[in-house]
């Protein structure tokens, strides 16, 4: 299971967080009773609602079907609609049996048309996600594809394209008249909230994950988060802590890991704490860092910068690779390496990073057994619970994005949409 570690020079760090943790008793336990307030959100709390055996079950058979006959699977969603998804997919898919494919996140033309390119010649199908059929990057790209199906299948087109939607949606509409198989995205889960829905299920399955084990993760990790006792509660302990140093002044916290697979997994991160806190002029600005590669780029001013910051670093215990640099006859000045394999090298420089860093600002670290798909779903849902229970300590509203709306409302009228 996971466990959290705090490395903090602060000699009273341990009281401070006695001491936001008991004021915030009753926030938690409210959240642990369930608030009446947001429960048209919380779909996604008890895994077993949009995950369960029978769900998961459908999506794998419908995956198995993409699986057997497509070459490319392209995903259509922007934000909360592909991030989980692809954060999976990128860490762990092993086989090239399915090529994924993401557009719906873009509009830049070039940018689309090198999706496209990679379709042609290809057996293809594709998920249009969307929740509130009304965003603009995946509507334009879907109607994009669909001209690429129908021009290459002509009337079979309707039987490659998926469409995940919130019921009674125009999306669900479509589908309905045109024959596109309809995939419900619950009305009670928020974009960034979706991983364990059709949303994020379907797409990993398809590109071969075993979604079950994943969901088992997320299932294991709530079973632990809402119950036991308080104080020990990590996910109620780095909520606090977060919220502890955001009243220091620290304004923004850095997820860091020295595994690229979680590359993908920032973005989800980034926009789950971005778009859940950043309201009402608070909010820890959340940012990430792919170690060792940034730590040559921003471990100056992590080390030696403006004080703002605080990291948050991903650990996994079992070794998932055997390789070493081992020698050879040439005199290059690494022979300090010799009998040593990557797997511990790259550990040395992950104690070496927080040994050097906690003189300067404090460090979490989450460690997790192992990286596979049980592990991502303890991590989802490590990471929802923690930011449910941050951003209502904070004191706003978890699930609202009001300030996505503003940018959307000035593109419309840019656009002319009436
Ligand atoms: O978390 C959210 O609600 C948002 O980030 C959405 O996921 C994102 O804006 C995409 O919305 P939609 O699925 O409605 O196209």
């Amino acid at each position: 299971m996971l466990n959290l570690r705090i490395e903090d020079k602060n000699p009273h760090l341990k009281d401070e967080l006695n001491e936001i943790m008991e004021e915030n008793k009753a926030v938690f336990r409210s959240v642990l009773d369930g608030e009446s307030e947001y429960v048209d959100s919380l779909g996604w709390f008890s895994v077993d609602k949009w995950a369960n055996p029978k769900e998961v079950k459908k999506l794998q058979e419908l995956a198995v079907h993409i699986r057997e006959k497509a070459d490319v699977f392209v995903i259509v969603g922007v934000g909360g609609s592909n991030n989980a998804a692809r954060s999976v997919i990128e860490a762990l898919q092993s086989d090239d049996k399915v090529k994924i494919v993401y557009m719906g996140n873009t509009l830049s033309p070039w940018e689309l048309q090198k999706a496209l390119k990679e379709l042609e010649g290809k057996s293809v199908y594709i998920d249009c996600i969307a929740k509130n059929f009304e965003t603009l990057e995946p509507g334009a790209s879907f109607r994009v594809l669909r001209k690429f199906l129908s021009d290459k299948y002509q009337e079979k087109a309707n039987e490659r394209i998926i469409a995940t939607g919130t019921k009674g949606s125009p999306l669900e509409k479509l589908c309905q008249e045109q024959g596109y198989t309809f995939l419900e995205f619950p009305e009670d889960v928020g974009g960034r909230f979706s991983a364990m829905t059709a949303v994020g299920l379907l797409p990993m399955a398809v590109a071969g994950i075993d979604i079950e084990k994943l969901v088992s993760g997320a299932l294991d990790m709530q079973k632990y988060l809402t119950s036991g006792e308080m104080m020990g509660n990590p996910a109620y302990q780095y909520a606090c802590l977060r919220n502890l140093y955001y009243k220091k002044g620290y304004k923004i916290e850095m997820l860091a890991s020295f595994e690229p697979q979680f590359r993908w997994f920032y973005k989800w991160w980034i926009q789950l704490f971005g778009e859940s806190e950043g309201k009402d002029n608070k909010g820890l600005f959340p940012s990430s860092g792919d170690f060792c590669e940034e730590l040559h780029a921003m471990g100056q001013y992590i080390q030696d910068g403006a004080p703002l910051l605080f990291e948050t670093f991903l650990d996994v215990r079992e070794k998932n690779a055997s390789l070493a640099p081992v020698a050879d006859m040439v005199a290059d000045g690494f022979d300090y390496l010799n009998g040593k394999e990557f797997w511990e090298i790259n550990k040395a420089s992950f104690h070496a990073t927080v040994k050097a860093h906690r003189e300067k600002l404090p460090c979490l670290i989450l460690e997790i057994e192992r990286l596979d798909e049980y592990a991502f779903g303890e991590l989802f849902y490590f990471f929802l619970f923690s930011c449910y229970v941050s951003a209502r300590i904070l004191g706003v509203n978890p699930f609202d994005q009001p300030g996505v709306e503003a940018y959307k409302r000035w593109m419309f009228e840019a656009l002319g949409k009436g």
